[in-house]
């Protein structure tokens, strides 16, 4: 049997960059997204425009254990489709009653957050700001801004992710601009 051994890590973690010797980077196009805007002839234009790269993140490469954290960096460009802003997918945690925490690092933009029970909630970032996702909340992240939202993250390390809840259903809220001016309104596609 192959025991894994923790050694102390590196801890000089670049929270800008994300670089230290031990990482995983996760880079994510537009074409990722397919389904989650609003504006599927938007949508399709920019995929076939130049498909640009829209999020990613950098993360430590850590035991996914009970007691442990996983933490990292995750970079959000500013753009839209249609008048929707860029964002991640969202996701739930397969533990649900998993709490997050996101500092923001620079850029301006929001957490949209969800839960199973119909409740939800929005929260801003700007640089210096915290933000918690409560137990039971999917979360995305929302440019809002005109350059990279750049935050830092930490949960349970065994937290796990569900990804596939937002991408069957969607959120219910979307986020999108109305007269220069960010604005929550219902999703038209979501489905109960
Ligand atoms: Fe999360």
């Amino acid at each position: 049997m192959t025991e894994t051994i923790v050694k102390p890590f590196n801890l000089d973690f670049d929270l800008i960059t994300g670089l230290s010797e031990s990482k995983d980077t996760t880079k994510r196009p537009l074409s990722k997204m397919k389904g989650m805007y609003a504006d599927e002839l938007a949508f399709e234009a920019a995929v076939q425009n130049e498909d640009p790269l829209v999020y990613e993140f950098y993360e430590l490469d850590l035991p996914q254990t009970p007691g442990d954290l996983l933490f990292g960096t995750s970079i959000l460009y500013p753009g839209k489709v249609g008048d929707e802003y860029y964002m991640t997918k969202g996701h739930f945690h397969t533990i649900l009653e998993t709490g997050e925490v996101y500092y923001c690092l620079s850029g301006k933009g929001a957490m949209l957050m969800e839960n199973p029970e119909g409740d939800w909630d929005i929260q801003y970032f700007s640089p210096g700001k915290a933000v918690y996702v409560p137990p039971r909340y999917a979360h995305r992240n929302i440019n809002l801004g005109n350059e990279p939202l750049v935050t830092f993250f930490a949960f349970r390390a065994d937290a796990g992710h569900d990804y596939g809840t937002i991408e069957t259903k969607g959120y219910r809220k979307l986020v999108v601009e109305r007269d220069g001016k960010p604005e929550v309104i219902d999703n038209p596609n979501w489905k109960e």
